[in-house]
């Protein structure tokens, strides 16, 4: 099948677009990835002309998601976009680190053909499950013409990899793309683009080879912090810390003390906003960098990403 021009690789890693509940009624008592690759597919019946591969890459609650599993999707990604009929990737994914996932595999790969993640708010067995709608969009935009970059869709609008995140904990319509507005719509099976393609160039495999990542905390500024935290991750060895500072990245005075003394003994510290959108705007007083435009986990990624590099 990966011979037939047009085909789509879907590469399962579970989620709750594989999830299950007792009831159909229950959206939020289910277990997630319970559900195979196959099963996904066959609720979808405008996939059966469409050629397909399939693949359980892993099975689990993307809040459990690891280093050895995005290695694992990373190479499948790259060998499946290898071959010469496949025409787009599809990742089925957990909503809770989908921006984390994108994000890694846009760094790694940066593809010259769709990889597009595609997740459900709702379990499979829900009234109003979106899944195989979200599905179905996703295999759309892995076969559109000229697309490439990794992307993510749900409920019809499209994100690109360096801009989705996840805003809202319950509504089916959860993500955003911040300040940059989505990437496109989806609409009976139609993409408008609204914005070009994520591109950039990629990484490569061979910086994660190593399968050591370094390790890099979260840290948060906000009344009344203290020092003591990021004390102790240096402690324990800590090699990075991104810090989600109030507004354009200001930090309480005694976790900001805290941090460039981590950053005088060799931790690399990055300053970002816990504030929902806009950049840390650096000036030439900062004493903590900037990590510009990217989100925490996005930041955390990255930071992990140059270490390993380095
Ligand atoms: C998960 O992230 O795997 C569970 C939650 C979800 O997919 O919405």
């Amino acid at each position: 099948m990966q011979d037939t021009p047009g085909t789509v690789a879907v590469l399962a890693t579970g989620g709750t677009i594989a999830g299950t509940a007792a009831s159909a009624t229950d959206n939020i008592g289910y277990s997630a990835a319970q559900l195979g690759v196959q099963a996904l597919v066959d609720a979808v019946p405008a996939l059966a002309g469409v050629p397909l591969v399939t693949e359980q890459v892993a099975q689990l609650d993307s809040k459990d998601m690891d280093f050895a599993v995005w290695a694992t999707l990373a190479a499948r990604v790259a060998h499946q976009l290898a071959q010469p009929g496949i025409t787009g990737v599809v990742i089925t994914h957990g909503t809770d680190t989908l921006e984390e996932t994108a994000y890694v595999l846009q760094r790694l790969l940066a593809p010259a053909k769709p990889v597009v993640l595609a997740a459900a708010m709702r379990p499979a067995t829900a009234l109003l499950r979106d899944g195989p709608q979200n599905l179905l969009d996703a295999v759309t935009l892995a076969r559109e013409p000229g697309a490439r970059g990794v992307m993510a869709v749900l409920a019809g609008t499209v994100h690109s990899a360096l801009d989705v995140r996840k805003v809202h904990s319950y509504r089916v319509d959860a993500f955003g793309s911040g300040d940059a507005g989505p990437l496109a719509r989806i609409e009976e099976g139609r993409v408008r683009r609204l914005r070009e393609w994520p591109a950039g160039e990629p990484l490569g495999l061979d910086c994660i080879a190593k399968g050591e990542w370094p390790w890099v905390e979260l840290v948060t500024s906000h009344a009344g912090a203290r020092p003591d935290g990021v004390r102790a991750l240096v402690a324990a060895g800590v090699k990075g810390l991104v810090v989600a500072g109030t507004g354009n990245g200001s930090l309480h005075h005694a976790l900001e003390a805290a941090l460039i003394e981590a950053q005088a003994a060799g931790v690399t510290v990055w300053r970002t906003t816990r504030c929902l959108d806009g950049p840390v705007q650096a000036t030439p007083a900062d004493q903590l960098p900037s990590a510009g435009t990217l989100t925490p986990v996005q930041a955390r990624i990255e930071l992990m990403l140059q270490l390993m590099r380095t």
